[in-house]
């Protein structure tokens, strides 16, 4: 696609204006750093970034919600007695409209906690590289300049000094914590400079597709499916609910 596009783009004019047609003329810019090579890496490399983690987070949040009816109780009729997810229907002003930032910011406590909570048990990243840049003295071990580091999230996640019985799945764990940025005892995101990109972008699209789900239907999983990690988390059978009602 980028070569067929390369051929036909004759200006800077935007035909598509999408993120490849707007990589290209970087591309075609000559002192530039990023090359086709580069570009397609990116392409590709953002697909799987950006799509198979929020939807593979979204189907384990929705198969965590759906084997603890507690938790989905909560979200709907939140710890003030409130439904959190009716109480913002019930107050958005314009009916027609999505979820809003304001509702999103302050008013889903309860689905901040279950996001956090799928993420941490999720451990999407399985690891992550860095590189010493100085020589780093850590608990005694010294790391010298050069070596890589591996850092493992989920040693962290599933640190039963960190997170009491960490198997088990338990938003309340999250409630008086600070939310959206997480301690640093949290990792699903990565951490530092190369944190990543879309974390917000992802918690946002999680918290629609919940408001959406918890506000228009009763679900129930189809068939039970088990987490395996090989290394990287998949399911054993596809994450399918069945809708029993309409709200
Ligand atoms: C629940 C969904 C997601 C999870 C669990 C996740 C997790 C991660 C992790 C662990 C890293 C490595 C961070 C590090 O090395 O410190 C990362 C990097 C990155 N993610 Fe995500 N991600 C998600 C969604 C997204 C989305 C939706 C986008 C884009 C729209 C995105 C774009 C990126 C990019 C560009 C990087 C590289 C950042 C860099 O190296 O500077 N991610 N992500």
């Amino acid at each position: 696609m980028c070569k067929e596009r390369r051929e036909e783009a004759t200006s800077n004019d935007l035909k598509y204006g999408d993120f490849m047609e707007t990589m290209i003329n970087e591309v075609e810019k000559e002192d530039d750093t990023v090359n086709e090579e580069r570009s397609v890496e990116l392409i590709l490399s953002l697909l799987i970034a950006s799509y198979e983690t929020t939807s593979t987070m979204t189907a384990i949040t929705v198969k965590f919600i759906a084997e603890n009816p507690k938790v989905l109780m909560e979200l709907k009729l939140n710890y003030v007695e409130q439904r959190e997810h009716q109480t913002i229907l019930q107050n958005r002003v314009d009916k027609e409209s999505g979820v809003t930032w304001k509702e999103y910011k302050s008013m889903m406590s309860f689905t901040h906690m279950v996001i956090n909570e799928s993420l941490r048990l999720g451990s999407l990243s399985p690891a992550m590289f860095r590189k010493a840049v100085s020589n780093v003295v850590i608990k005694g071990y010294k790391i010298p300049a050069g070596w890589i580091v591996l850092v493992i999230p989920s040693l962290l996640h599933y640190d039963p000094q960190i997170y009491e019985q960490p198997c088990e799945f338990n938003p309340w764990r999250w409630q008086g914590k600070e939310l959206l940025s997480g301690p640093k005892t949290f990792m699903a995101f990565g951490g530092g400079a190369r944190l990543c990109a879309g974390a917000e972008f992802a918690r946002l699209q999680m918290a629609i597709y919940l408001h959406h789900l918890v506000t228009t239907s009763d679900f129930s999983l189809i068939e039970k499916s088990d987490i395996i990690r090989a290394p990287l988390l998949r399911f054993s059978n596809p994450i399918r609910i069945s809708i029993s009602k309409n709200l």
